[in-house]
């Protein structure tokens, strides 16, 4: 444990505010939990939608489709995967293009990546040379743009803070006895409080999850948006009303684990947050970007018609084929499982508002 510390670079005996300690923990090069294994699929610790079924991803570029034509047809777009996982999406979203020749010919397909590990296992994946890895949109400069990102923001550590009578008091991890990673409140940072009362939403909560990692993500890809037009389609683990409480968790071999155990587990486990859309929303709302009543992922996917392409493909399947499709179809869209508790929400753009899938 000592050494797994030091290699963490997390011996210090000053406080490390939580989202900085999970940055570590997550993406540290050889030992972070995303620089060291491939998480995904039956033998990861997570299943996400676009490697149970090929369904999910054929669904999200029917809607890419949609999204080009109502912003008519432009001969130039852009599609940005943002942390793109294993590839799976994007590896069916090409094929699904090739059945559209205008849209085929106008798009350029990027993928935004952080983990080395996953950018190399990416490449093996999707092996496609129109395919472009990139580090930052400057290269992008013509054509509207949409991004779109699956479990992407709920994957960027938040900063937790508790009120206590109006101050807030941030949440740290700190080594003791050179051991034992425990838990400290330090006085926050001015300009991280003054940023956090701006918005409606965090006002009078007991306690603050606060995604400035996420949101310094966010802002170049609106910036992007708001000079080509376009959107931002995001899909994520969330809730829309705060209930004062971390949203933290971490799964180890395809278990919850609690956070204790993830502490003695340092890259071992992986870390999410839960994502505070109405916050989202709010973020989106101030930097001038409209935004499609948030819906959940079984609104989203029944309203651009994955049952009735389940129906089409499930004609030249065998019995076996259908049952395994039927079953993973549940998953996606059953309100217990990943059906509400998934949310969908697009910032966007551009004259029409018209875009499928919200209403
Ligand atoms: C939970 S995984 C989801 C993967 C994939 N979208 C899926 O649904 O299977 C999160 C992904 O986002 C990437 N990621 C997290 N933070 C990132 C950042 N700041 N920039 C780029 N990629 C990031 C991770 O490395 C990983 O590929």
């Amino acid at each position: 444990m000592k050494l797994n510390l030091k290699k963490f670079n997390i011996l210090s005996k000053k406080p490390i505010p939580v989202d900085d300690f999970i940055e570590k923990i997550l993406y540290m090069p050889r030992i972070g939990y995303y620089s060291s294994k491939n998480p995904f699929g039956k033998n990861g610790d997570f299943i996400t939608s676009p490697t149970i079924s090929n369904l999910f991803s054929e669904i999200i570029g029917i809607w890419l489709v949609s999204a080009w034509e109502k912003m008519g047809k432009p001969k130039k777009f852009n599609f940005i995967e943002l942390g793109p996982g294993d590839g799976s999406l994007t590896k069916v979203i090409v094929n699904t293009l090739k059945k559209f020749p205008e849209l085929n010919k106008s798009v350029k397909i990027y993928l935004y990546e952080k983990s080395t590990f996953l950018k190399k296992l990416q490449k093996q994946n999707i092996d496609n040379k129109r395919i472009k890895w990139i580090k930052n949109f400057n290269s992008i400069k013509e054509g509207p743009v949409i991004f779109f990102g699956n479990e992407f923001f709920d994957a960027i550590p938040v900063k937790q803070f508790s009120n206590r009578n109006d101050y807030l008091f941030e949440k740290c991890y700190s080594v003791k006895n050179k051991i034992d990673i425990v838990e400290k409140f330090i006085k926050g940072n001015k300009k991280d409080i003054s940023q956090i009362k701006t918005f409606e939403t965090l006002k009078k909560l007991k306690f603050i999850e606060f995604p400035k990692r996420g949101f310094l993500e966010l802002n170049p890809i609106i910036k992007k948006i708001s000079k080509l037009s376009g959107g931002i389609l995001l899909i994520d683990y969330g809730y829309l009303n705060c209930n004062n409480s971390s949203t933290i968790q971490a799964v180890m071999n395809n278990k919850k684990i609690s956070v204790k155990a993830m502490l003695k587990n340092l890259g071992r486990a992986d870390i999410t947050s839960l994502v505070n859309f109405s916050l989202l929303k709010e973020y989106f709302f101030k930097n001038n970007l409209k935004v499609k009543k948030i819906v959940t992922q079984k609104f989203f996917l029944e309203r651009m018609g994955i049952n009735e392409r389940a129906m089409i493909l499930g004609k030249k399947m065998t019995n076996e084929e259908r049952k395994y499709m039927q079953e993973t179809l549940v998953r996606l869209l059953e309100e217990k499982q990943m059906g509400s508790l998934f949310k969908v929400i697009f910032g966007y753009k551009n004259k029409n508002n018209d875009f499928f899938g919200f209403e």
